[in-house]
């Protein structure tokens, strides 16, 4: 049986299926991942990007640190890709309980999923630090350099940066559903960032499908491996 024959065999069979993805999720929207050849850690700046998008860089530099974000990090034009809203469609015919992503950009929302697990944050919420208020991005689009709140506290995005830690109960709900799915299905990521990557040793089912464009450190553990353009996979799969 061909591996797109199998998945759609599998997601048929399924009632309990969670995704769980990456930057490669949305790359077919115009959002580039990170580490592909094109990725944004593949470009030269003063700092690697890696280093920016990182909690002391954003407290010591926080203009430099916006100067990066809103050229590199913001792409509010971006549409939902067939991905995204095939998993929005599985999720309304009852069969996929959970979409959990490493990214930030919103997309899966913006498809129509409702449970969305976002590890990582999104770059749709910001708050003051001093006084908590929140913030809607336009508030960072439309300011230049460091957005300021109305109580001059600095303004931050509700984004995981590198050295601050996930938020726990997220990180829980996500490792539950992991616990409870009868098929895990991951795509659009390099599972190279902890404790992200680690979510894949909390399904014990026989249906671990992955699906993405260039090898990862644990394709063997797939049930099915199947290399590609996860929008254009998806998109061939019936929900009815
Ligand atoms: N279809 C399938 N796979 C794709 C596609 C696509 N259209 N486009 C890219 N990919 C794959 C690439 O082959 C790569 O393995 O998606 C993966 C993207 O990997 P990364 O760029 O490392 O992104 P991600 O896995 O989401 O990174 C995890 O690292 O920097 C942190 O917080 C950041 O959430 C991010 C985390």
């Amino acid at each position: 049986m061909d591996k797109v024959a199998q998945l759609q065999q599998w997601v048929k069979e399924s009632r309990n299926i969670v995704f769980f993805g990456g930057a490669g999720v949305s790359t077919e929207s115009g959002i580039p991942d990170f580490r592909s050849v094109d990725g944004l850690y593949q470009q030269k700046y003063a700092y690697p990007p890696e280093t920016i998008l990182s909690h002391s860089f954003f407290m010591a530099k926080p203009e430099e640190f916006y100067r990066f974000y809103r050229d590199k990090m913001l792409y509010l034009q971006a549409k939902p890709n067939a991905a995204h809203l095939k998993l929005a469609e599985l999720e309304a015919c009852g069969r996929l309980k959970a979409v959990i992503t490493q990214n930030i950009d919103g997309l899966h929302q913006a498809a129509g999923s409702k449970k969305v697990l976002e590890l990582h944050g999104s770059v749709l919420r910001n708050y003051c630090q001093k006084c908590g208020k929140f913030y809607e991005v336009q508030a960072i689009l439309q300011s230049q350099g460091i957005p300021r709140c109305a109580c001059g506290g600095i303004i931050k995005p509700d984004v995981v940066l590198y050295e601050e830690s996930l938020d726990e109960a997220v990180l829980e709900e996500a490792m539950r559903c992991i616990a409870q799915a009868d098929m895990l299905m991951i795509g659009g990521t390099s599972l190279a960032v902890y404790p992200a990557a680690g979510l894949i040793y909390g399904y014990h089912g026989r249906r671990l499908v992955l699906i993405n464009r260039d090898p990862t450190p644990h394709d063997q553990k797939a049930d099915l491996l199947i290399p590609g353009k996860i929008g254009e996979i998806l998109s061939q799969i019936k929900t009815a």
